[in-house]
C-alpha cells in the first residue's frame, strides 16, 4: 500500500470513542515491548507516530491511528508488564476481549511475537483465544535483526512449535529495524481488507 497520510486519531477507553466511520481496523498484540508500535511505525515510514511509551503498562487505551482513508491500525497496550495492578489487568481485559469479540470492523490481528525467544504463555493464550473465537490473525515473528540470518529457519520452528502453529495462519518475518517483512504484511492485510 502507498502511505500518503497517516494520523494519530485517538487513545479509546471504551466503545464510545472508537472511530465511527466504519474503516476496516488491524489490531496489534503482544508482549509489552516486543516491537508493536515500532512495527506500525515501520508500516507507514513514520519515524515515531506511534509512541513508545515511556512507562511501559501504564498505557490502558487502544490507540488508534489512520492510514489513508483505507483502515486503522490499533495499537493494544502490551500484555504481560508486570507492575500493572491485578484489578488494572482484569478492566483492561475486559475491554480488549469486548473489543477482539464485538468489534465488527476488526479484519486482522497482528500477533507480535520476539522472533529471539520462544512466545511466552501470554503468547499462546492469546493466540489460542483468537483460534477459539475464530478471530483472523497473522503471527508477527518480529526483531529479526537480531539474529544472523543462518539461524532464522530454526527460531522459526521454534516459534510455530511453541504457539502451536496453524498453517492456515500467515507468518511473517519482521524486522522494524531494517524494513524485512514489510512488503509480505502489507500484502496480508491489504488482502483482508479487499484494498
Ligand atoms: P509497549 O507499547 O510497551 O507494549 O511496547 P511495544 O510493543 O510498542 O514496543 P516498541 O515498539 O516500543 O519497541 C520496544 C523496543 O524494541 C524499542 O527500543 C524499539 O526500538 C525496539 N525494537 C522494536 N522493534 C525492533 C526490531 O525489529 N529490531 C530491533 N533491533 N529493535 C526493535
Ligand atoms: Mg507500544
Amino acid at each position: 500500500m502507498k502511505v500518503t497520510k497517516s494520523e494519530f486519531v485517538v487513545s479509546a477507553v471504551g466503545p464510545a470513542q472508537y472511530p465511527d466511520d466504519a474503516l476496516p481496523e488491524i489490531a496489534l498484540a503482544g508482549r509489552s515491548n516486543v516491537g508493536k508500535s515500532s512495527l506500525i511505525n515501520r508500516l507507514i515510514s513514520r519515524k515515531n507516530l506511534a509512541r513508545a511509551s515511556a512507562t511501559p503498562g501504564k498505557t490502558q487505551q487502544l490507540n488508534y491511528y489512520r492510514v489513508n482513508d483505507d483502515l486503522y491500525f490499533v495499537d493494544f497496550p502490551g500484555y504481560g508488564y508486570a507492575k500493572v495492578s491485578k484489578a488494572q489487568r482484569a478492566q483492561f481485559g475486559v475491554m480488549i476481549e469486548k473489543y477482539l469479540l464485538n468489534r465488527e470492523e476488526l479484519k486482522l490481528v497482528l500477533l507480535v511475537v520476539d522472533m529471539r525467544h520462544p512466545p511466552s504463555k501470554d503468547d499462546i493464550s492469546m493466540y489460542e483465544w483468537l483460534q477459539h473465537y475464530d478471530r483472523p490473525v497473522c503471527v508477527v515473528a518480529t526483531k529479526a535483526d537480531k539474529i544472523p540470518k543462518t539461524k532464522w529457519p530454526k527460531h522459526i520452528k521454534i516459534v510455530k512449535e511453541t504457539l502451536g502453529f496453524k498453517p492456515y495462519h500467515s507468518l511473517v518475518m519482521f524486522s522494524s529495524e531494517t524494513g524485512l517483512g514489510k512488503d509480505e504484511l502489507w500484502e496480508v492485510i491489504e488482502s483482508r481488507i479487499g484494498a
